[in-house]
């Protein structure tokens, strides 16, 4: 796969099979990631989460903030409400630290989201689909402590890692010509 193909046929994938995606994979995968161009090589990224889907203490901490309603459900009814965490093979809280001067942090957001797209490639390219999700409980306190995420640092992404049966049909973009403007 050459880099434009991977490019225009990545496809966010949200339903995943349940197959596992092995820490070796995400360790490339990671590893992938790190070559995205970041400002003063100051690689303003960590990672923390899960795979070979051994999910449950990633779901657990997921289940405890994110709905009260949850706390109600046992049985397959709970299964089927946390299904859509328990399915990737893995999943990556990619963390970014908050510079308190204002370039930096937005050199380091920057920076850290051309990660985040280098790992959906290299990810697509092994087959493996990817979501980035930002569900608002990757800011919550108990969230973040169970996770270990410092004060001065943000969770940029919940990135879900897995095998698929079928991408989802593109949504179209722009043409370029639109969006450009060239001086002449
Ligand atoms: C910053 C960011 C946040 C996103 N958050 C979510 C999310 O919370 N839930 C979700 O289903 N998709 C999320 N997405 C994925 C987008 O919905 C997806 O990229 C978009 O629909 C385009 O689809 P494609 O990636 O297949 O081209 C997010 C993407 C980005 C870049």
């Amino acid at each position: 796969m050459n880099v434009r193909e991977a490019i225009e046929s990545r496809r966010s994938i949200k339903k995943f099979n349940g197959q596992p995606v092995t820490k070796e994979q995400v360790v490339e995968i990671v590893q992938a990631g790190t070559w995205a161009p970041n400002h003063g090589t100051r690689e303003p990224w960590r990672l923390v989460g899960a795979a070979g889907g051994k999910m449950d203490r990633i779901v657990d901490a997921i289940k405890e903030v994110a709905f009260p309603k949850w706390r109600e459900m046992s049985g397959e009814e709970l299964d089927v409400a946390l299904a859509k965490f328990r399915l990737p093979g893995a999943v990556l809280f990619v963390v970014v630290p908050e510079d308190a001067r204002q370039k930096e942090r937005l050199e380091d957001f920057g920076a850290v989201s051309a990660m985040i797209q280098n790992m959906q490639l290299a990810a697509w390219e092994m087959g493996i689909g990817s979501c980035w999700k930002t569900p608002p409980f990757i800011d919550h306190p108990k969230f973040r402590s169970t996770l270990g995420i410092k004060p001065g640092e943000r969770i940029i992404s919940m990135l879900q890692l897995g095998h698929f049966d079928e991408a989802p049909k593109a949504k179209e973009r722009k043409p370029a010509e639109e969006i450009v403007t060239f001086f002449e």
